[in-house]
């Protein structure tokens, strides 16, 4: 019967060691979690007292957790340095069941209009019908946070790197406004990843990953993690079993096998992108490159503070507008035309007519998504492949 007695403990080790051996289960011996595919669990007296207890961490049934749901929370926590967490069936169930289940009418969140677009979209077409409300602010002034503040304000919403123009955020100066006013601080950590930031030293109280990005790595699964402070995940544990977004074991093993590299694939994923945003800086069809490696990046210094080792998503303008930039994507020949990021391939889009094509045009253009804007994931290729790919589509526009 699995149990959880033979999972690692390395929470003492470095941070390449932790990723790939936390949580794992040696069930049986096995070197890796198998797959446990079963909706439902064996009822012993422990599971019993388990579930009287509250039922989280419990193998009961696989709506409240799994062994391979087990597995991933224990390495999130492990690589976030978190004290709990929750797996989710996608990085939406994730963010709306933080939403939905830590506030209530009545209640207030500061976040920002360029937070993905399906959180953007949950904080101001669904979040007030139920009666939170919500004040956007920009992620690259904890002032206006701060000036945005009500006296019913519970929550800061904020991404580590805004999404698709990749502001940085100043995560330590929100953790004292935060603690100046008693809220709590969220953070989406998708774009950077636990190996390149971890905002629960720099005071955040939960941070959130779609770990369908670089934590799966392999665009394979879709799935989501919050990991943080114990008392808000016991909170947020039966919030989850109601709404039901949990995660299948299936996608929980991929993600399990995408972590333990995560650490070998990010410094290619980082690297990669920052050869390319200086040689697109260079380029005469290209009006501006975004890439927090660049001195020219506004929050160079934010990120050198609270983002060092980098990130592989890079935002460029093509010049010429939307028009020109859709001719560039549709001559790649390596970068996939797609929405989604953080996998081993390159992958590109325009945001005008993808995760952000339900924001209003003026909002969009305010928060910089201008016409010409691509956002593309850097992936593993060859940095020398990816760059004769972008030269040979540029040059036929
Ligand atoms: C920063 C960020 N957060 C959350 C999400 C939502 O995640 P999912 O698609 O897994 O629901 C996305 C999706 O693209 C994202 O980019």
């Amino acid at each position: 019967m699995p149990t959880d007695d033979m999972a690692d403990d390395e929470s003492d080790k470095r941070f390449a060691t932790r990723s790939v051996h936390a949580g794992t289960k040696h069930i049986e011996g096995a070197v890796n979690t198998p797959i446990f595919q079963s909706s439902t669990y064996y009822l012993t007296d422990e599971r019993y007292a388990g579930w009287a207890n509250g039922a989280q961490h419990t193998l009961i049934y696989s709506r409240l957790s799994s062994v391979n749901s087990e597995a991933c929370v224990e390495k999130i926590c492990a690589m976030e340095g978190a004290e709990d967490g929750e797996l989710f069936a996608s990085g939406m169930a994730a963010i709306s069941t933080v939403m939905m289940g830590l506030l209530s009418n009545g209640d207030h969140v500061v976040a920002s209009a360029d937070v993905y677009g399906g959180t953007y979209g949950l904080m101001t077409e669904e979040l007030p019908r139920f009666g939170i409300n919500v004040s956007m602010a920009d992620m690259q002034d904890p002032a206006s946070y701060e000036a945005a503040i009500q006296d019913n304000t519970k929550m800061l919403y904020i991404e580590t790197l805004s999404n698709p123009v990749l502001k940085v955020c100043d995560i330590e100066a929100m953790a004292a406004i935060a603690r100046k006013h008693n809220l709590l601080l969220v953070i989406d950590n998708t774009f950077t990843s636990p190996w390149g930031c971890q905002p629960i030293a720099m005071g955040c109280d939960l941070v959130i990953h779609s770990t369908t990005k670089y934590l799966g790595g392999h665009s394979d699964i879709v799935g989501g993690a919050v990991v943080g402070r114990k008392d808000l995940i016991a909170t947020l544990f039966p919030k989850k079993v109601h709404f039901g977004g949990a995660p299948d074991p299936h996608a929980c093993y991929l993600l399990e096998r995408g972590m333990r590299t995560l650490s070998a694939r990010m410094p290619i994923h980082c690297s990669n992108a920052a050869t390319i945003a200086k040689r697109l800086e260079e380029h005469a069809k290209i009006s501006h490159v975004t890439h927090p490696s660049l001195v020219s990046h506004p929050d160079y210094d934010v990120a050198q503070r609270t983002m060092p080792k980098g990130t592989g998503m890079l935002a460029f303008v093509v010049k010429g507008g939307d028009d020109a930039a859709l001719n560039f994507m549709r001559g790649l020949k390596i970068i996939f035309e797609a929405t989604s990021l953080g996998g081993v391939e390159s992958l590109i889009e325009c945001p005008f007519n993808s995760s952000h094509m339900f924001i209003p045009e003026d909002v969009r253009h305010a928060a910089g998504v201008v016409p010409g804007f691509v956002r593309v994931s850097i992936g593993i290729e060859d940095v020398e492949d990816i760059w004769e790919d972008i030269e040979q589509a540029l040059n036929h526009i």
